[in-house]
């Protein structure tokens, strides 16, 4: 049932969000675990501790999902691209670090970006991993496990979730056209999957279990568009840091911390200023493309391994009560 790909993208890379405060987002964004990469007057962009120039945009408007951007890996893709009906001539980036992209509309009137040549930078704190001491393996032998207290250490954009009509037809897009592929399938009956997690099939290179995640829009009351953004963080430490930072911020709380069944994550997520669900996870599963979709019964019913159930307002953005 699938078809040969236009390209297979190698990775996501950032979102576009808007709001109508661009000072008051990047106080949660700093929160969240991001930094200023740069300011104009109408668009932000923050950056994470790695290398790349950025991992969100953040336009200055009425709240809205804009889109989100895939890397490509060479800019033959690119041109191979615009040369698609649906596609735009490949453009300069007006963002740090240059690059070039082309874009589409996706079927739920999302801008998705093709991107390459973007200028990596140099990381801004390290992320080495902490030596653990767990089970067998015991890699900290006389000396101290010191956490600094603060926001968590954002390694990447790592993913995003929408809520579409049609979660097997979104994938068919995606997949025709950047060659998403399914790791895990979520079926209401055989052949009627309500979530589809899809990863970037990057050959016998692992990728993420989902760089997407395509959830029926029958749990968002029938309303399509953005579930969430996702960002990995460097570590459990990380995670349960910025956590405690976030709270203490006063900031709004969503769900977790927990771990995922499809993907195992570890994750917390929270809600910007105008309700947009963020998530930070670490640990997630890594498939190269030989690994087989999964498919799983509605019934398999907890989405989290351990931690608090899910809250029936996740999934959509709703101004939070706090903001
Ligand atoms: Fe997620």
């Amino acid at each position: 049932m699938s078809v040969s790909p236009l390209l297979k993208v190698r990775d996501v890379a950032y979102p576009r969000l808007q709001v109508p405060d661009l000072d008051r987002m990047e106080s949660y964004l700093m929160d969240f675990g991001l930094a200023r990469a740069e300011r104009r007057d109408k668009v932000l962009f923050m950056r994470g501790a790695g290398a790349a120039p950025y991992v969100h945009v953040i336009h200055e408007g009425d709240p809205a999902f804009l889109g989100f951007a895939f890397e490509a890996d060479c800019r033959e893709d690119l041109d191979r691209l615009a040369a698609t009906p649906g596609f735009t001539p490949v453009e300069a980036l007006d963002a740090p670090g240059g690059g070039v992209r082309t874009t589409v509309v996706d079927p739920i009137g999302l801008t998705v970006e093709i991107v390459f040549g973007i200028a990596p930078v140099a990381a801004r704190d390290g992320l080495q991993p902490r030596p653990l001491n767990m089970g067998d393996a015991f890699q900290r032998i006389g000396a101290a496990q010191r956490i600094k207290a603060g926001p968590s250490r954002i390694k990447r954009f790592g993913h995003l979730a929408l809520n579409v009509p049609d979660p097997a037809a979104a994938l068919a897009w995606y997949q025709a056209r950047f060659g998403l592929i399914a790791s895990d399938r979520v079926n209401l009956a055989p052949g009627m999957p309500v979530a589809i997690f899809a990863r970037c099939d990057r050959g016998a290179d692992p990728a993420d279990h989902h760089s997407i995640l395509l959830a029926s829009h029958m749990a968002s009351g029938g309303v399509s568009g953005l579930n969430h953004l996702s960002w990995e963080v460097g570590d459990m430490d990380d995670l349960q840091a910025g956590r405690e930072h976030l709270a203490a911020k006063g900031r709004a709380h969503e769900w977790g911390v927990g771990r995922h069944l499809l993907g195992s994550q570890i994750f917390d997520y929270w809600r910007d200023p105008w309700g947009h669900i963020h998530e930070h996870w670490t640990d997630g599963d890594q498939f190269d493309a030989s690994i087989p979709a999964g498919d799983h019964s509605i019934d398999i019913g907890a989405v989290s391994q351990w931690g608090p159930n899910m809250p029936a307002s996740f999934g959509r953005t709703l101004p939070p009560q706090t903001a």
